[in-house]
Formats: structure tokens, C-alpha cells, sequence
């Protein structure tokens, strides 16, 4: 990969990030987007069997949109990554929290989480792109390391759409938008295998968004 000092990646500022995020509402309407297509789904449940995981992460999960309108569906207990307290309080102060559904929230970026246990299902949705490649790289390692035998990473992201295929910087929540060679790069450097990938499908034409791409990794073999 480039020198870092030339990549849109080294400018992310984590304080900025964090500044931008306590600054909106703890609401799932702030975090915008959509649950997988009912087929990608069915690929996570068919992966494990036909059955529930047991036991799932939602890392950069804000207030839980993902965990209450998806993985609380296809796992048994969801633990949650975020680094915005008010974010990580909504969690806490939730149903499914009460319930049992929601285990253990850890308040605290994904550069400095290492999971302290075995997991199903590792989901991460529009958050990576407040990771450095180096930090993105480091932290898919620490996720592999973490998956169960039969476990799946999945991350979720938008896709640059820059005109010379490079990485986009986006001062706003200082966060990068990688394209989709990118993306493979690092889950390569990390010892990962995608196993499927699929574009979002479903948004309305008029959202003019980027495009969203999901990534289902499994460890690569050493065979
Ligand atoms: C667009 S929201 C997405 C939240 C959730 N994944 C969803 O789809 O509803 C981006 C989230 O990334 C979080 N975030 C910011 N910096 C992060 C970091 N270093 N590690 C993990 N998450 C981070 C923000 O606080 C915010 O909750």
C-alpha cells in the first residue's frame, strides 16, 4: 500500500470523528441505511446451518439500529462495539439489553478493541471508514483471530465512486470511502478470504447515494 502520509486514510483525525458523532441525535434516523436483502440473509443463517448464531457483534454499532432491526434476528446474543457513549447508553437503556439479547457493550473504538472472545458472527457497517488501512487491516486480523470454527465476518460498506479510482476523504465525520480493490487489499493483508460479496440492492434511484457493498470473509485456508 502507499505511504500513508500520501493516502486520503491519514488524514482521518479520530478526535474530529468522535466530535461529529456526539454532536447528532442518539436516534436510529441519524445512522441512516438498510438491513441486508433477504437473500444475503438467508446466506448467513444457510452458513451456520439452517440455525441461529449464538453469539454476534455488531462493531461501530451506534444505537443498535442493525443489532434491533437485523442480527437480534439471526443471533442469540449480540455484543456491541461503538465509541459514542450516548450512543452506547441508548443500548443499555434498551429492551433488548433487559431482555438478554444484547450482552456485553464495549464504549470504545475499533482500533482499540480486541474481542476477549469467540464470535459467530462479526458484523461491521458504515464505521470502518474511520479506521486507518493500518488500523483496518490490524483490527480484521484481531477479528479472524476471534471467529469461531464455522464464524463469519461480514462488513458493509459504501464503495468510492471517484473518477480515478482512488479512496475518498470526507471531512465531515473525517472518515475515508474506499474503493472496492481497496477493500479487497486489506481483507487479503489480514489474512482473509472474501467468500461472497454483493451490492445493496433496494435503495430508491432518487437517494443518489454512494454504492453499499457487503463482504462475507472467512479466514483464509492455510492448505
Ligand atoms: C453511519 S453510523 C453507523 C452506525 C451503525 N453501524 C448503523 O448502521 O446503524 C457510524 C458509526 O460509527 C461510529 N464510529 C466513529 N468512529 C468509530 C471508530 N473509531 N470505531 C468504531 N465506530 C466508530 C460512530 O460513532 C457511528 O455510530
Amino acid at each position: 500500500m502507499a505511504d500513508s502520509h500520501t493516502t486520503p486514510d491519514s488524514k482521518i483525525d479520530h478526535a474530529a470523528s468522535l466530535k461529529y458523532w456526539n454532536s447528532v441525535p442518539a436516534t436510529t434516523g441519524s445512522m441512516l441505511g438498510q438491513f441486508p436483502s433477504p437473500r444475503f440473509a438467508v446466506y448467513y443463517q444457510a452458513s451456520n446451518l439452517g440455525g441461529k448464531f449464538h453469539q454476534g457483534v455488531d462493531c461501530g454499532a451506534g444505537v443498535g439500529r442493525v443489532t434491533e432491526g437485523f442480527l437480534s434476528h439471526v443471533c442469540e446474543v449480540v455484543d456491541a462495539v461503538e465509541p459514542v457513549a450516548k450512543f452506547t447508553q441508548v443500548m443499555k437503556d434498551s429492551q433488548l439489553k433487559r431482555d438478554g439479547v444484547i450482552g456485553t457493550i464495549y464504549t470504545r473504538g475499533l482500533e482499540d478493541w480486541t474481542p476477549e472472545k469467540k464470535y459467530d458472527l462479526i458484523w461491521v457497517q458504515w464505521c470502518v471508514g474511520h479506521l486507518t488501512d493500518s488500523q483496518l487491516i490490524d483490527y480484521t486480523v484481531r477479528c479472524r483471530k476471534a471467529l469461531t470454527e464455522n464464524g463469519l465476518m461480514v462488513v458493509k460498506e459504501n464503495l468510492s465512486t471517484h473518477f480515478s479510482g482512488q479512496d475518498m476523504y470526507d471531512s465531515e465525520d473525517s472518515s475515508v470511502t474506499r474503493t472496492d480493490a481497496k477493500f479487497r487489499q486489506v481483507f487479503e493483508a489480514a489474512g482473509m478470504e472474501v467468500v461472497k460479496s454483493e451490492l445493496q440492492k433496494g435503495f430508491p434511484q432518487s437517494f443518489n447515494l454512494l454504492p453499499v457493498q457487503f463482504y462475507a470473509l472467512r479466514p483464509k485456508s492455510t492448505n
